[in-house]
């Protein structure tokens, strides 16, 4: 494989220096730089990426086995080996006649039966045939943390303009305030809880889960009944007390990040109905058949992962920002956060050996145009180059607020525009000169006013942020973590980097209370440990 990175390296180096914006003397470019997924493109153009560089790409995809890999994933096999596990959260989102084996059983039969027993009670507590103590439900609180909240919580607020049924809240941090804000002025009679927890031992979890318990028992006579699970262990569920009928199970060999599409995502089928989920789910099925049968050139997620691994790898971009330009994305980038970094984040190949390339990059965002107002300033003129991601709909939810939509549109273009054009000197020296400066001043002013541009950006553009849309966007970020986790030879379904600082947590949680002695600690865990017991 080293023959195509170093390839890719030399190319680097032969075309790091040109201009970006001189690649559009090719009329055609934006054309051939863009993948497109039905109504949806995603938009690469203004990167350094030209028609030699995609091709060395393309082959490093295929040498690197992301075909058979691909095949092996919606295949069942156990491509997950630091844990014995399938990855098939496809699964999740296959259509009604898939079949889908895992050691030789169809796991389709029991996706399908879970389907069928969601959308029942989701229609029993959407209709009032499921109640609490107090009448029909008008408040579900979903506890849970990582995978089981960042999906959930960043689906619920992008579909916000589908909520039909009660308000469903999010809880997950193991801080007392967080749940103690959600539960106030909610009535525990007319409140639904959902914990969400693929394993059943997050400690955040079901901490919050006892609080919430305990908050309901204040007036409730049968706290049990207004709470509902989502686990892999009915064991653990019977054991916190919660009747089997509103358990929810999936299986182990749906990582937690990419749980979203099964019955973690309850909370969101609560509030958007059934249907509008069944939408959600056929915008991933359709990335996914696309995902296996476009060719690489034309494979939005290939590409997508293709460019990231060209800023990353080669180029030497340690982060990439995810900036959505529609305010009801404002958890995406915590979502791919989840996503990319718990997933690419190894340091060891397949094989146990050290990697000898960078992990995957540090993933960050926010929303523009809220963003442009904080942290731009950085991606304009700071002296790391941090590729942008950008996405926008073509259209709005609010016909009457058009205005405010082309305004945002506006804003999203021109930061691309900017990022690639920049501002030379002699620009920059032109404006102020009008301004009036002269001399060793305005050199000095006009210095500060440079915009060194050829700053690499992607752009997707889709219709309207709707269940279908939203579904296509997360599939493609799912497949594109899982090429770049495949060009780099890391298990991308583990997630080993967390569990020290559990084991130590735990360790510590009897220091500070004072009923276990600390001498083991290192000096500053002590002094902090004196400090928090004070
Ligand atoms: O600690 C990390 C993690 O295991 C994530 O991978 C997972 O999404 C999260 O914790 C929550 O886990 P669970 O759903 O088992 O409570």
């Amino acid at each position: 494989m080293s023959k195509h990175w170093d390839a890719l390296a030399k190319r680097h180096a032969e075309v790091k220096d040109r201009a970006i914006l001189d690649l559009f003397e090719w009329a055609d470019r934006a054309e051939v730089f863009a993948a497109s997924a039905g109504d949806m493109i995603l938009d690469y153009s203004k990167t350094n990426i030209d028609l030699e560089t995609r091709d060395l790409l393309v082959a490093l995809a295929k040498d690197t086995g992301v075909a058979d890999k691909r095949a092996a994933m919606f295949g069942g096999e156990k491509i997950n080996d630091t844990e014995g596990r399938a990855v098939l959260h496809v699964a999740l989102r296959a259509g009604d006649d898939a079949v889908i084996r895992v050691d030789g059983v169809d796991v389709m039969q029991q996706i399908r039966a879970t389907r069928t027993r969601i959308a029942t009670f989701v229609r029993d507590v959407r209709e009032g045939l499921f109640t609490g103590q107090g009448g029909k439900i008008t408040d579900v609180v979903n506890i849970g943390i990582g995978g089981s909240d960042l999906g959930p919580v960043m689906a619920t607020l992008a579909l916000a303009p589908y909520h039909d049924g009660p308000r469903v809240h999010y809880v997950s941090n193991v801080d007392g305030a967080h749940i103690h804000d959600v539960l106030e002025g909610l009535n525990p009679e007319t409140t639904l809880v959902i914990v969400a927890s693929k394993t059943f031992t997050t400690i955040e979890t079901m901490t919050n889960a006892e609080t919430a318990k305990r908050w309901m028992q204040t007036k409730v006579a049968d706290p049990a009944a207004q709470f509902a699970a989502v686990s892999t262990s009915a064991e653990k569920t019977a054991a916190f007390g919660i009747d089997g009928a509103r358990v929810f199970g999936f299986e182990d060999w749906v990582g937690g990040r990419y749980s979203l599409w099964g019955p973690i995502g309850l909370g969101v089928m609560l509030a958007i109905g059934s249907e509008n989920f069944d939408q959600f789910l056929a915008g991933a099925r359709d990335m996914d058949q696309r995902f296996v049968n476009d060719p690489f050139e034309r494979n939005m997620p290939v590409m997508l992962a293709l460019v990231g691994t060209w800023h990353n790898q080669i180029c030497g971009y340690t982060t990439r920002a995810v900036l959505p330009y529609d305010q009801r994305l404002s958890r995406l980038p915590a979502y791919f956060q989840q996503l990319e970094m718990e997933s690419n984040g190894k340091g060891v190949a397949l094989d146990g050996s050290n990697l000898t390339r960078p992990s995957g990059p540090v993933v960050w965002g926010e929303p523009g145009t809220n963003g442009q107002h904080a942290f731009y300033q950085l991606i304009h003129q700071g002296t790391r180059v941090v590729p942008c991601e950008f996405f926008i709909a073509r259209n709005g939810h609010e016909p009457d607020l058009a205005h405010q939509h082309l305004l945002l549109a506006s804003n999203c273009l021109a930061q691309s525009e900017a990022l690639m054009r920049g501002r030379s000197l002699g620009e920059a020296t032109a404006i102020m000169a009008k301004k009036g400066f002269t001399g060793a001043e305005l050199d000095r002013q006009a210095r500060h006013r440079v915009f060194p541009g050829n700053r690499p950006s992607t752009t997707l553009v889709y219709p309207k942020l709707t269940p279908f849309v939203l579904g296509q966007i997360i599939a493609l970020y799912e497949h594109r973590v899982f090429v770049e986790g495949v060009i780099l030879g890391i298990n991308s379904y583990d997630q080993w980097g967390v569990e020290l600082g559990k084991e130590l947590a735990l360790a510590l949680q009897p220091m500070l209370e004072g009923t276990m002695d600390a001498a083991s600690k290192d000096g500053s865990t002590r002094a902090l440990l004196d400090y928090l017991r004070a």
